[in-house]
C-alpha cells in the first residue's frame, strides 16, 4: 500500500528564534565575539527547524553553503538568531538563518545585520540513512517562492560539484 502523501507545511511553523548575551568566554582578543560561536548557534537554531518542520528529532547538518560575516558583534551586546525552512526535497531541508546584534544600552539603537548563512539538514533513520519523508513546503508568498527558487539553484550547483 502507498504512503499517504505528506501534509505541506507553511515555514511559519517551525520558525526559531534564539537570543543571547554575548558572555566573555565567547569573545576573541578584539572584545568582539568568535564566529566559531555564532555558527555553532547557527547549526542548533536551523537544527531546530528541521526538526520541527519534519517532526522528529532525527536530523543531521548535511552542510553549510555559505556564511557571510558583516559587521561585528561586542561582548555585552545582542545577538538575535532568526531562522526560516527555504526549500525541501524528499528527505532535505534547507534553512536560512539572519543573526542580527543589537546594542541594548542605546534603546533606540537599531539592530544591525551580522551574519547569514544557508544550511542543508537531512532526515535520517536509526542508521544514519535518509529517510524520503519531509514533508513539503508550502509557498504562499512572493518571498516564499524567490528564497525557494534560490536554495534550489544551490542544491543544483552543489549536486554539479559532486559530479
Ligand atoms: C547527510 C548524509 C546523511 C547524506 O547521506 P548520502 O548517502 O550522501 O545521501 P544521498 O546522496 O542519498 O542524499 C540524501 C539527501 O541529502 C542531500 N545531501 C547529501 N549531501 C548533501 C550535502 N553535502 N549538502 C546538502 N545536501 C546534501 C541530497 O541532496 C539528498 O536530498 P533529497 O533527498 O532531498 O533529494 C550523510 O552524508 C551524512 O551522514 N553526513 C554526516 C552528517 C553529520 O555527521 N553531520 C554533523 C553532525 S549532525
Amino acid at each position: 500500500m502507498a504512503a499517504a502523501p505528506l501534509r505541506p507545511k507553511s515555514w511559519r511553523e517551525s520558525y526559531t528564534e534564539h537570543k543571547e548575551i554575548v558572555a566573555p568566554p565567547h569573545c576573541n582578543h578584539h572584545g568582539t565575539v568568535f564566529g566559531g560561536h555564532i555558527m555553532a548557534l547557527i547549526d542548533k537554531v536551523a537544527g531546530v527547524v528541521a526538526m520541527e518542520h519534519c517532526g522528529s528529532p532525527s536530523v543531521v547538518t548535511a552542510s553549510m553553503d555559505r556564511v557571510n560575516f558583516f559587521r561585528p558583534v561586542k561582548q555585552g551586546q545582542m545577538l538575535h538568531l532568526q531562522a526560516r525552512a527555504t526549500y525541501t526535497g524528499r528527505s532535505s531541508m534547507d534553512i536560512y538563518v539572519k543573526v542580527f546584534g543589537k546594542d541594548l544600552s542605546h534603546p533606540r539603537g537599531e539592530p544591525w545585520l551580522t551574519c547569514e548563512a544557508y544550511t542543508t539538514f537531512v532526515l535520517v533513520d536509526r542508521d544514519g540513512r535518509p529517510v524520503r519523508a519531509v514533508p513539503p513546503l508550502l509557498l504562499e508568498t512572493e518571498e516564499d517562492h524567490r528564497l525557494y527558487q534560490e536554495a534550489l539553484a544551490r542544491r543544483e550547483a552543489r549536486l554539479a560539484q559532486r559530479k
